[in-house]
């Protein structure tokens, strides 16, 4: 069981009043508040260690440069990764599909096929269709069931000659729904294929570990894991990563560099090319260490038992709609037809905080044929009280409506 109470104590965000009322914060599958020990540590850093990481001679250098590499060690830990230099710093998920896609995708030819599925978040399908425009790949989509879950029939029979990738989510970002990545992953290497798994919304909410899954690849972002925004990880088996040309060139890739040829840095620093954001890569290891400290099994298990509150709660309002069976921190509903963006204005001015709209998922919206859903997400901070506030909040709306 997990304190809340203390818990809300490091989140000061979380004390203030929008429109006089108390501040619901539901919308963490969008990006999770940040305890006073993150915030502090991005201040320490800059006023005590402050310098260029893997440059300098001096002592300075040294330290930041042991702190960033310190945290890149607390990512590894934090996944179950083998070795840290499989650990690449980027800006977020969005970078790190973007890198493979550029990267890997480099290494692929007109007539390839790389599968993805109807439930992906834009990011998981924009920078293969960019690379579909650039060389001609096919995308093969993986269609859903009734109940938003993977059609993996369709799935395993997708696989032929051609495949080179499956890249498909951990987790819904829209439907809260856990997809079956063990067996994805299986299937694919049962086909000779690696996987790149989006784990945007499954890292901050269950324990995940890349020798147990066997992911090839593995893109998730530090803001949603109670980290700063800009930084994020890029998780790849280094012979992937060792076959892989750079994605950006610059300062700290390389080894040498004359006019007539370049050299390449060796892992992870081939895939972090300039100055990378050290300061975020150290808050995002104070992060991890805040989620050892509460413990990732205590924050699954709280924020499913929200989920599962809120979904019986929701359940008993009339004319509710949830898309999925939602099974982590997440939970995606209509009320009768009151539009999503309706829904959020009535609740935001309840102090109510939830997402509207597509989400970053059209595809999947247009496939449910709605305009979009409302999207409640949890986090180790939420309690009982709040779903109860925002249950109230749907009920008054819904008789606003009515
Ligand atoms: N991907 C984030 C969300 O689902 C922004 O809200």
């Amino acid at each position: 069981m997990l304190n809340t109470e203390e818990i809300r104590k490091e989140f000061p965000i979380l004390e203030q009043q929008i429109y006089g009322k108390p501040l619901v914060y539901l919308d963490n599958a969008a990006t999770t508040q940040k305890p006073r020990c993150v915030t502090e540590c991005i201040g320490h850093v800059y006023d005590t260690m402050n310098a260029n990481v893997h440059r300098g001679v001096h002592h300075l250098s040294q330290v930041a440069t042991e702190a960033m590499e310190d945290a890149r060690n607390k990512v590894r830990e934090f996944i179950g990764a083998e070795h840290s230099h499989e650990i690449i710093f980027t800006r977020g998920t969005t970078e790190s599909i973007n890198l493979v896609a550029s990267s890997f995708g480099s290494m692929l030819k007109s007539g390839d096929e790389v599968i993805i599925s109807t439930m992906e978040h834009h990011s998981n399908i924009v920078p293969w269709q960019m690379l579909r425009d650039r060389i001609g790949i096919t995308l093969r989509i993986v269609p859903l069931k009734d109940d938003c879950s993977l059609d993996m029939d369709a799935y395993s029979g997708m696989f032929n000659g051609k495949t080179r990738l499956v890249s498909i989510a951990h987790v819904s970002n829209v439907l809260g729904i856990t997809n079956p990545i063990k067996e994805i992953i299986s299937i694919a290497h049962s086909h000779g294929v690696p996987v790149l798994v989006d784990g945007a919304q499954s890292t901050p909410h269950i324990k995940v570990n890349m020798q147990e899954l066997d992911a090839d690849f593995f893109a998730f972002s530090g803001h949603k894991l109670y980290a700063p925004t800009g930084i994020g990880v890029l998780y790849g088996k280094e012979k992937w990563l060792n076959e892989m040309p750079p994605y950006h060139g610059g300062g700290e890739m390389i080894k040498s560099v004359r006019f007539d040829k370049t050299t390449y840095n060796e892992l992870p620093y081939k895939f972090e090319a300039g100055t990378p954001d050290y300061v975020g890569a150290i808050a995002l290891g104070k992060a991890i260490e805040w989620i050892g400290n509460v413990g990732i099994e205590n924050i699954a298990a709280h924020e499913q038992m929200l989920t599962q509150y809120a979904v019986e709660q929701l359940q008993k309002i009339d004319g509710i709609r949830i898309f999925g069976n939602p099974d982590g921190a997440a939970v995606s509903f209509l009320v009768g037809d009151i539009h999503p963006a309706d829904m959020g204005a009535i609740l935001d001015r309840l102090g109510v905080a939830i997402r509207t709209g597509h989400h970053c998922a059209q595809p999947l919206i247009d496939h449910l044929r709605i305009p979009g859903t409302v999207r409640a997400s949890f986090a180790a901070y939420n309690t009982k009280e709040e779903v109860d506030i925002l249950i109230k909040g749907i009920e008054r709306a819904a008789k606003m409506f009515a």
